[in-house]
């Protein structure tokens, strides 16, 4: 059942959610207090749905509710860091006594310190795929059990295409990205039958901060959120862009160890000296 359709009338999703017991479809989205995760917050609460803002700063959160109220939309401000299980549920909990049932995650927290091979450490690879992956695993096992109850949502995460193969000083960064691309493909598979759609979002370089040096083929962040947008709305299970970079990444998938890594020699970032 695609009752979150754009395509759906205003009737049939009103008899779809009056059936569901709620009043509109509310977004859990996490990561809402900067760059992708809070733009996409925006264009989500003016699609309509009620938005349960999550992150850490609670201030940040606090004056994005206050715009999209002004806005005419709803929203709700939770301060959670979404690697702890427990502040996720509790999270949910008050959401869904607040705005109703969880109809569609919005998993984005997610970020990669580099990887230093001169200080490589085990801790740093696991805080990588915590804040990537286990966050994603956590956010899914807190709203899943209630859209498997009513045989509907929308579950979407973040990936990158820096998950199709290792990149330089990305160690932990490209491995976390590639184990969360192949975890919400067999969800995807797995839950579709259940009524339960799967968005994969692959972004390429996303322009977040203004001062930053620019990136190869680096999108203005209205520019990508708008696409995911309507990559969502859609429910395409995945969306990869932008297609030069797809095309970039999808050739280098298929190229030899050899070759790729003399075409990535020396291409990440330069090694840092350790003081004796
Ligand atoms: N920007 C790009 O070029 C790009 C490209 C491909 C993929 N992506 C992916 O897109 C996603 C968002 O990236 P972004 O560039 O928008 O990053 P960002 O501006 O650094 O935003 C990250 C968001 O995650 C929140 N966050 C971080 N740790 C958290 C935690 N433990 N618990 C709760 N919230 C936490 C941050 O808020 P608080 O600090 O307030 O908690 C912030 O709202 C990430 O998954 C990233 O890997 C980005």
């Amino acid at each position: 059942m695609n009752y979150w359709r754009g395509k759906l009338n205003n009737d049939e999703q009103g008899r779809i959610l009056s059936a569901m017991n709620c009043d509109r479809p509310v977004s859990f989205i996490t990561g809402a207090s900067s760059g992708i995760g809070r733009s996409l917050a925006r264009r989500i609460a003016n699609e309509g749905h009620a938005v349960a803002l999550i992150a850490r700063r609670k201030n940040l959160l606090d004056e994005l509710a206050l715009e999209i109220e002004q806005d005419g939309g709803t929203a709700l401000a939770i301060a959670c860091d979404v690697t702890d299980a427990a502040s996720v549920g509790d999270a949910l909990r008050t959401v869904e006594s607040t705005l109703g049932p969880v109809t569609r995650l919005i998993a984005n927290v997610g970020g990669g310190e580099r990887t230093d091979v001169g200080q490589f450490s085990a801790v740093h690879i696991e805080r990588v795929f915590a804040l990537n992956v286990m966050s994603t695993a956590i956010c899914i096992e807190a709203v899943l059990p209630g859209m498997l109850m009513r045989r509907g949502g929308h579950i979407v995460a973040m990936g990158s295409l820096a998950g199709h193969r290792g990149l330089p000083g990305a160690a932990g960064y490209s491995a976390a990205k590639a184990a969360l691309t192949n975890m919400m493909e067999s969800l995807r598979m797995e839950l579709r039958p259940r009524g339960i759609q799967v968005t994969l979002l692959l972004p390429g370089f996303v322009r977040c901060k203004p001062k930053r040096k620019k990136r190869p083929f680096e999108l203005e962040l209205e520019v990508a959120t708008a696409r995911m947008h309507r990559a969502i709305l859609a429910h395409k299970p995945r969306c990869a862009f932008p297609w030069p970079l797809v095309w970039i990444a999808n050739i280098c998938r298929l190229l030899p160890a050899s070759l790729y890594d003399a075409l990535l020699a020396g291409r990440g970032p330069k090694p840092r000296v350790r003081a004796e």
